[in-house]
């Protein structure tokens, strides 16, 4: 991987933040948007900017040729069974709440819903509200000190009572990997659908969801350099065909009269009003450019990242690293004894330096450790090493100052 090449590619990489050149680490929240995602909504907007699926003129051909052609990259991308299997979302928190909202039609009291310690708000609350609505029961598998979850447990949890287990494949806040091999085989074990959140997997590890036999996958485009308000929603075509539709309007019909309406088939159930058109388009470029790369390459370069930042934080006294998993992508969640992570946060802000700090919309995670956040570094294929000596020295000065 030619990291001096790739870095090009992306124009905001050479900007400068407060008088220093910028060290974007904050990839978790979203990840920065190459030239080449960025010339293909400008050539939408340009050049053939129509709606979809409506015209018989050119341009709106030209436009459903290209928002179907990505939905195809999409496809073969996560190596989903059909291209009706990929529905276009405004990201993965829209992506849960079909699912979510779809599931109050399929439940009675008593049914259960597991979900993991790990998650981020996004696949908490959602399902908060549904059991509010049902009277389903929400249980959670609870995780260890190395942020790793408890399988025994899970074991435990598991019954013909529940119905759908939900699990990130990466956590937000510690960069844990979750087995969610064995997480999806032990649910169907029970009969039990389960709908697993990459929005965090996505930048780093290609899922391919034939394999995983997985009932539902969402993510979103931002995480894996396309544009902010596009995710997809991946489910199985009978999992897709038992939920109601989402939201009613225009495009996902097959006939309306004041008497009744039918639906359409998929994708097109779950895709009502106008889309995110050129943000659909910029998602499959968004996965050409990083399948150009390899994501292999992009794994394997970012975990020498993760191993370098790691050990040269904890050198720093009183440093400790939260999220030690056995399996982590490139995320470094960390705080320093006695100083609160907003204030290291906003140092390294004035030198330059972008990190997340707080909870990370992941509360439960930061009530176990009982801190009330972390200072989050997150690393993508862009990254240097050069700009985590950058973070660590300025890690260093924040101490000094503060402590
Ligand atoms: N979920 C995103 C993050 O972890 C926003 O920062």
């Amino acid at each position: 991987m030619n990291v001096t090449k790739i870095r090009k590619d992306f124009p905001v990489l050479n900007r400068e933040v407060n008088g220093r050149p910028l060290v974007y680490f904050d990839n978790a929240a979203t990840s920065q948007t190459p030239t080449q995602v960025i010339n293909t909504i400008v050539d939408y907007y340009e050049n053939y900017n129509a709606n979809i699926h409506r015209g018989v003129h050119a341009l709106s051909q030209e436009a459903t040729d290209a928002y179907e052609g990505a939905r195809q990259k999409i496809q073969k991308h996560f190596n989903a069974a059909h291209p009706y299997e990929v529905i276009f979302t405004s990201g993965t928190t829209h992506a849960i709440n079909i699912i979510s909202s779809g599931y109050a039609e399929l439940l009675k009291e008593g049914d259960e819903l597991i979900v993991s310690a790990l998650e981020h708000h996004s696949n908490i609350v959602p399902w908060q509200m549904l059991c509010q609505k049902t009277g389903a029961l929400l249980k959670v598998i609870p995780m260890n000190e190395d942020g790793v979850l408890i399988m025994d447990a899970y074991d435990e949890l598991l019954s013909d009572r529940t119905k759908l287990v939900f699990v990130n494949h990466v956590s937000n806040a510690l960069g844990t990997v979750n087995p969610i091999e064995e997480i999806i085989n032990k649910a169907h074990a029970v009969g039990a659908e389960v709908l697993i959140d990459g929005a965090q997997a996505s930048p780093h590890i290609k899922a391919d969801v034939q394999a995983l036999n997985v009932d539902y996958y969402v993510t979103s485009a931002h995480k894996i350099c396309g544009p902010t308000g596009i995710g997809v929603l991946y489910g199985k075509e009978a999992a897709l065909n038992r939920l109601p539709p989402y939201q009613g309007g225009g495009e996902m019909i097959a006939e309306v009269t004041f008497e009744k309406t039918t639906y359409a088939d998929l994708p097109h159930k779950f895709e009502a009003g106008t889309p995110n058109i050129a943000g659909g388009i910029a998602f499959g470029a968004a996965l050409d450019y990083v399948n150009a790369i390899g994501m292999e390459n992009i794994a394997k370069y970012e975990a020498e990242l993760l191993t370098y930042a790691t050990l040269a934080l904890k050198q720093i006294p009183g440093l400790k690293v939260y999220g030690v998993a056995p399996e982590k992508t490139a995320v470094i969640s960390f705080n320093v004894e006695g100083i609160h992570p907003y204030d290291i946060g906003s140092i390294l802000d004035k030198l330059g330096i972008a990190v997340r700090t707080g909870h990370h919309c992941a509360q439960p995670i930061m009530d176990f450790y009982k801190i009330p956040g972390t200072v989050r570094a997150s690393f993508s294929f862009y990254n240097t090493f050069q700009e985590i000596d950058a973070m660590v020295d300025a890690v260093k000065k924040a101490v000094q100052m503060l402590q």
